[in-house]
């Protein structure tokens, strides 16, 4: 694991920008494994900026989102549809046929999961994969438990989540109890990993992430098991590092 500690939240969205556009820079066609959540924001900022400047072209890009909430209209602006569009896909050059989200909104979610993996499957995997964390540990919506999931599933989210998550949401009550998640061997297959995170909350979960025990009741501790993780951290997040 390559850990990098940074200032702050805004040279933590510089750097991560930085790392994804190397990638596509070096492999225009890259596929790419994005996350939602308060923590990329600066990136997805950061990245249509280049764009913009011209110094990042995404019109080979295909993007395969971490997870969707259930029982969220597609145009709820907390939807992670809405978010990817707003914050991102609306900004840069690239083809709609290139975004993938699992789309939660279908009947058949045990079908709608297994077409998701294929569809991963047949774009060659992921080449790198962003994440966020949550302050339980988990990587996409895989929370801790005595086991995980290896493929796309639906998740019941677990308490913390749902009380992190409410910050976005008008009432506790609104907050969607289940998502869609990609599973564990999508991301662990990926070339290579980004992980990021801001924020003193985050702090106790990055350190089980870099040097705690490997264990299903943290899922990012399984990265460890990973032969090319980047983790950027601002300082605050970096606080239980020893
Ligand atoms: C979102 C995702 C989640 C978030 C995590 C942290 O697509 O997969 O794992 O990355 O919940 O969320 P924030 O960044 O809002 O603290």
């Amino acid at each position: 694991m390559r850990l990098h500690v940074v200032e702050d939240y805004k040279e933590m969205s510089a750097k991560a920008a930085n790392i994804v556009s190397s990638q596509i820079i070096l492999k225009p066609n890259s596929v790419l494994g994005l996350a939602t959540g308060s923590t990329p924001l600066g990136m997805y900022e950061n990245l249509v900026e280049m764009h913009k400047r011209g110094s990042v072209d995404f019109s080979e890009v295909i993007t395969f989102n971490l997870d969707e909430y259930l029982n969220l209209p597609l145009e709820h602006p907390q939807s992670y549809h809405h978010y990817m569009y707003n914050n991102f896909f609306d900004h840069i050059n690239i083809a709609s046929e290139n975004i993938n989200i699992p789309p939660a909104n279908k009947e058949n979610l045990e079908e709608v999961c297994l077409k998701y993996d294929r569809r991963i499957r047949k774009a060659g995997g992921i080449d790198l994969q962003v994440l966020g964390i949550g302050v339980n540990g988990h990587i996409g919506f895989n929370e801790p438990d005595h086991k995980l999931k290896t493929g796309t599933h639906v998740v019941d989210l677990a308490k913390e989540t749902i009380e992190a998550n409410s910050r976005f949401f008008a009432t506790k009550k609104g907050v969607p109890r289940q998502a869609i998640s990609m599973g564990m061997s999508s991301i662990m297959r990926a070339q290579k990993i980004l992980l990021l995170a801001s924020g003193e909350q985050k702090a106790q979960a990055i350190k089980k992430t870099i040097s705690g025990k490997i264990t299903t009741e943290v899922p990012a501790s399984l990265l460890q098991l990973h032969t090319d993780v980047t983790i950027v951290v601002d300082e605050a997040a970096a606080k239980a590092i020893n």
